[in-house]
Order: structure tokens, then sequence, then C-alpha cells
């Protein structure tokens, strides 16, 4: 194979995004040609989260426009690319058709292979940008505003599910609570900005458990103990004098449950390296507990660097480019999935 030209579209939730990468030999660092995100935040925060509605109708204006941009950021046009990736699954079916759809004309007019890629995987994927891939087989935590999953990556498309949320995501709790802390949508950045300098044992709050998985998530039973406690201070003054010390008791009460399962699975399976993927994996506090976990069992923590852990196109690209070399291609008649476990992606 010569070099690769790689365009990426991600358009599954409220950001919209265009990446080119160029790979110079098989199994190559993919090189970041462009990289494009137009976020949709602003306009949901006034609703207090997504309207699949509008996400839809601002991924329609954006695309083409950002797909040029991205064109011109590269300096390549569209008769020189090799290949074109985009997120088919999970996500908000109205914003996959979008991109989805756009991917296929293009293909279709260009002659070129169509890869289809699942959202999730993108975001473990980011951890290939990096100058020192994770070796296989490794964990991986995935920490976004609607998964929150721990799996055993044992290959690059061979993958086990050890746990996940029974209810809530980790950026869900994040948001929810930031929200009851009157932050706008999405609330967790914030939350976490607030939180620094603020005393990680001020409240108490409660860690959830499944019985029946201890790897398994639950954030439900924090987001009512929040809930509980503004609720039973009348002294709004004091609360707003304490902002940053509720701030960081949440911080620390979902980092530890994260925290936790992550050391538990890695003396269950005896492997200590870590991927740490999703926008969750921004949060610089679960960073630092997560490399202090794994430093006594010489395990490595692998991040994507922040701008790569929230939505973006350039993840959707680093899986594209390992799903294109291992001659995985998508069909032209493709439909977008809502739900798609990764489990079920390969
Ligand atoms: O991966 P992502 O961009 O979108 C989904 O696929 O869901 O993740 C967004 C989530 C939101 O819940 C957001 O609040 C959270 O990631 N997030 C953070 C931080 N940055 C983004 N949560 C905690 N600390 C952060 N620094
Ligand atoms: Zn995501």
């Amino acid at each position: 194979m010569s070099s690769l030209l790689l365009l990426a579209i991600e358009s599954s939730c409220d950001e919209s995004a265009v990446a080119i990468v160029r790979v110079a030999q098989p199994g190559g660092r993919p090189e970041i040609l462009a990289d494009t995100v137009l976020s949709q935040a602003a306009i949901h925060a006034r609703f207090g989260g997504v309207v699949p509605e509008i996400a839809s109708r601002e991924h329609i204006n954006a695309i083409a426009q950002l797909t040029e941009q991205a064109l011109n950021e590269a300096g390549v046009t569209l008769s020189e690319l090799g290949a074109i990736a985009v997120t088919v699954a999970p996500g908000l079916i109205g914003a996959l058709f979008v991109g989805t759809q756009f991917a296929k004309g293009l293909c279709v007019a260009l002659k070129i292979p169509l890869i289809e890629v699942n959202h999730l995987e993108g975001h473990l994927a980011a951890c290939d940008l990096l100058e020192t891939r994770p070796p296989f087989p490794h964990l991986a935590l995935l920490v976004s505003g609607g998964h929150t999953t721990l799996y055993e990556v044992k290959a690059p498309f061979e993958i086990e599910s050890l746990g996940t949320t029974i209810d809530d995501a980790a950026g869900e709790a994040f948001d929810k609570t930031a929200k009851m802390l009157g932050f706008p949508y999405p609330g967790g950045a914030q939350l976490s900005k607030m939180a620094a300098g603020g005393a990680r044992d001020f409240v108490k709050l409660p860690i959830g458990r499944d019985k029946h998985n201890p790897l398994n998530f639950s954030f439900s039973g924090l987001k009512t103990a929040v809930s509980l406690f503004l609720n039973s201070q009348s002294d709004k003054t004091w609360i707003a004098d304490h902002v940053p010390s509720i701030c960081a008791s949440i911080e620390s009460a979902i980092v530890e449950a994260l925290t936790q399962r992550v050391k538990m699975a890695c003396e269950q399976r005896g492997i200590h390296h870590v991927v740490l993927a999703g926008g969750v994996a921004a949060n610089g506090y679960l960073r630092e507990r997560l490399t202090q976990t794994l430093t006594p069992l010489s395990g490595t923590l692998y991040a994507p660097p922040v701008k790569w852990c929230t939505d973006n196109a350039v993840m959707i690209a680093a899986a594209g480019v390992r799903r294109y070399e291992a001659g995985k291609i998508g069909s032209l008649t493709l439909l977008p999935r809502a739900y798609e476990p990764l489990s079920e992606a390969f």
C-alpha cells in the first residue's frame, strides 16, 4: 500500500467533526492533517440537554462546510482521498444519518471504500495517536456522557466487556449533579474546575455497587445523595460559599468508583496496562488517581490528549485506519444504528 489519505466524519451526538489523516505505511502512526470540530453545546445548553431534532439540523448546516475546511487545512482535494470513515453507531439516529449519508454519497462519487466505525471504538482508538501505543492485551475504561464500561481488549477487534453502568453514565453523573449546582449543560468540566482547591471529604457520598457484578458501576445513588444534601440546606448562601468543596466531594466519589473497578480488574485479569477514553477521560483528577493506582503495579495509563477525549473526528480516523488496514470495508447500503455495544461492532 502506498500512503493512505483518509477523511473521517463524526456526527453521533452534538459535535460535528471532520478530520483528515495520512498514513505513510501500513501500521504507521496516523499523521493528522486536519482536525475540525464544531460543538453544538451552547445551542443545547438552554434546553438543559441535547435536543435530537436540533442536533440533526445543526449537523446538516455544518457538515459540508467542515469538510471543505478540513480539505483546505490539509491542503488536499477530494480526488486524493483513499477512504472515508464515518461513525455509524451508537448515537442519535437523525444525527448519525447526516454523517453516514454524506459519507456514502462521497464514497459513491469518488469510488473509494467506506469504513464503518462504532463511536466507542473511535474513543478507544484515540490512543493510536500517542507516540507509544498501548500493548495488547490491555484494559480500557470508556467514560463518556452516555457510556461507562470497562473492557478487556485482547486484540484490535477482540474485546470483552467486564463491567458497565447499571444506571447513569459517569459523564451523566457529572452533568446532572453540575446542573443541581446551577452549571449549564454539560457541566462536567466546569464542576471539575470548581473542585480545584475544595475539600474532597466535605460531603460523604456513596459509591454505588451492583451485587451481581463488582465490576459494574452505579451512579444513581450518588445523584440522589447530592440532591438530598442540597435540599437539606436551607441556607443557600452557605451552599454558595462551599461550592468548591461540594464539587470536590462529587468529583472524588465518581473518580473513586471508577478507580476501584480498574484496580479490581487489574488484579483479576493480571493486566496492568490501561487505556482511558471518552469525554470524562479529560478529567485531571481521574487521570491522577488512575496513575497513582497503576504505578505500584508497574502498569501504565494511556490517555489521549484532552482535546481527543471529547467527541472529535480524529479518533474516528484512527479507528478507520485500523479497519482499513484489516480489510474491513463497509457496505454502501449501510444504515446507522442508534444502539450497538462495542462487543458487537466487529
Ligand atoms: O465523549 P463525549 O464528548 O460525548 C459522549 O460520547 O457522550 O463525553 C461528554 C461527557 C460529558 O458528560 C462531559 O460533562 C464530560 O464528558 N466531561 C467531563 C470533563 N470534560 C468533559 N467530565 C468531567 N471532567 C471533565 N474535565
Ligand atoms: Zn463520545
